[in-house]
C-alpha cells in the first residue's frame, strides 16, 4: 500500500481560544520569563490563532494489544499507515506519543487578542480511523495537564471535550530545563486531583545524534494529524516546521529519554526508558473555531 502524501499538515487543537475574556488576566503567566522565541507568523496569518509551540515529542512503542485496550474500541488503528511511514517499526507494536510543550506568544491579530503562555503534557494516540473510511488518520488526545492558572486554555480545551488536569509544571515557563549533566528535565503534576490521586509526568532526555529511529517527517505527520477528544469537534491545528523557530540556532534536536507517568488512559504508574523523539519548536496556526472532523479529513486527504 502506497503512502498517501501529506499535502496538508494539520493536527488538533487543544484550544477554542477565541473569547473576549482572553485579553488580560494573565498576571501569573506574565511573571514567567520564557526562553521561547516570539511568534514569527502572527502578521502573516491575522485571521488565525498563531503562536510558538516549543517542547518534546517522544514516541513510545507499546504492544498493539495494550493500545487496543487503551483506545476506545470504536476507533480503528491504521497499522498500515504507520508501517508505511516507518517500515522498520517493531512488529506487534503501536507508536504512542508523549507530548510536553509550552504555548508561547499566542495572538489573533484580527480580533486584537493575545493569550498568556501555558504548558501542557499529554499522552496522544495517532493513526486512528474515526470516519470508518480506512485511510484518514486522526489523533486521539482526550486528557491533558495544563498550567492551572491558564483558565482560558483550560476552558477552551474542555469545550472541545478534553478532560483537563489543572497542573503545576517544572520548569514553569519553558518546556524543559537543562541539568548539569547535559540532559533535560521536566515534571508536571496535577493540582486537582492532588496527593495520592495526583496525575504526573516526568520526562528526561539526552541528545541522541546517532540513533534517530523517528525522522522529523514522521513527527510532522503525527503532530499534524487532526486531533480530537470528542469526534463532534476537530481542530485544524497546524504546526509549521519551516519558520525561524525550527532553524539555526534552534534546529530540532533528536533525543533519547525516560518517561514516568500515570496520565490517562493509563491505570497506574508506567516507566518507559530508552524511548526516542525530538526536542524542537515550531510555529503553529489554528482556526479560531473548531471544525467538523469529516470535512477536515476531506481537506487533508485531498
Ligand atoms: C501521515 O501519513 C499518512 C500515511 O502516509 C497519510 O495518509 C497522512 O495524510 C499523513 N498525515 C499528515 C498530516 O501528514
Ligand atoms: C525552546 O525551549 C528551549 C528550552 O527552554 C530553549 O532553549 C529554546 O531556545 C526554545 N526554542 C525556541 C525556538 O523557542
Ligand atoms: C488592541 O488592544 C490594545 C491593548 O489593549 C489597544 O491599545 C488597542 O487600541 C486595540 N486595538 C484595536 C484595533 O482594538
Ligand atoms: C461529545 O459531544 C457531544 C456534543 O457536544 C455530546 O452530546 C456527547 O455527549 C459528547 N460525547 C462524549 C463521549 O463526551
Ligand atoms: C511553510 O509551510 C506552510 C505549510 O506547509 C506553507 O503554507 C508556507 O507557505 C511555508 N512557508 C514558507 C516560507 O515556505
Ligand atoms: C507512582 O509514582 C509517583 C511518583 O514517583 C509516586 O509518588 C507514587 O508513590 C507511585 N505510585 C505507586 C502506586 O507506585
Amino acid at each position: 500500500m502506497a503512502c498517501r502524501s501529506p499535502l496538508f499538515q494539520s493536527f488538533i487543537a487543544l484550544l477554542a481560544l477565541v473569547s473576549s475574556t482572553l485579553c488580560s488576566p494573565w498576571s501569573v503567566a506574565d511573571a514567567c520569563v520564557t526562553q521561547s522565541s516570539p511568534n514569527p507568523i502572527a502578521q502573516q496569518y491575522p485571521n488565525l490563532v498563531s503562536g510558538t509551540l516549543n517542547g518534546t515529542t517522544l514516541i513510545v512503542p507499546i504492544p498493539l494489544e495494550l493500545a487496543r485496550a487503551l483506545i476506545p474500541e470504536e476507533y480503528t488503528i491504521l497499522e498500515n499507515a504507520y508501517r508505511c511511514l516507518l517500515p522498520s517499526f517493531p512488529t506487534g507494536m503501536y507508536p504512542l506519543m508523549v507530548t510536553v510543550a509550552v504555548d508561547h506568544d499566542l495572538q489573533l491579530p484580527a480580533y486584537n487578542v493575545t493569550v498568556g503562555d501555558f504548558s501542557r503534557s499529554a499522552l496522544e494516540f495517532p493513526f486512528l480511523d474515526i470516519l470508518g473510511n480506512g485511510y484518514s488518520n486522526f489523533r486521539w488526545a482526550a486528557t491533558m495537564m495544563i498550567t492551572s492558572t491558564a483558565l482560558a486554555a483550560i476552558t477552551g480545551s474542555e469545550g472541545l471535550g478534553l478532560a483537563i488536569y489543572p497542573s503545576a509544571f517544572e520548569p514553569a515557563c519553558d518546556p524543559y530545563t537543562p541539568l548539569p549533566d547535559g540532559s533535560t528535565y521536566m515534571h508536571s503534576e496535577s493540582i486537582t486531583p492532588s496527593g495520592a490521586d495526583a496525575k504526573f509526568m516526568t520526562v528526561q532526555t539526552q541528545a541522541s545524534p546517532e540513533v534517530v529511529p523517528y525522522p522529523l517527517t514522521f513527527i510532522r505527520n503525527v503532530t499534524n494529524q487532526p486531533a480530537f477528544a470528542n469526534t463532534s469537534a476537530c481542530d485544524n491545528y497546524i504546526r509549521l516546521y519551516n519558520t525561524t523557530n525550527s532553524a539555526a540556532p534552534h534546529e530540532p534536536q533528536p533525543v533519547a529519554g525516560t518517561v514516568v507517568t500515570n496520565m490517562d488512559p493509563l491505570a497506574s504508574n508506567q516507566t518507559w526508558t530508552g524511548v526516542y523523539g525530538w526536542n524542537y519548536a515550531t510555529a503553529f496556526i489554528e482556526p479560531p473555531v473548531p471544525g467538523n472532523c469529516a470535512a477536515l479529513a476531506n481537506f487533508i486527504d485531498s
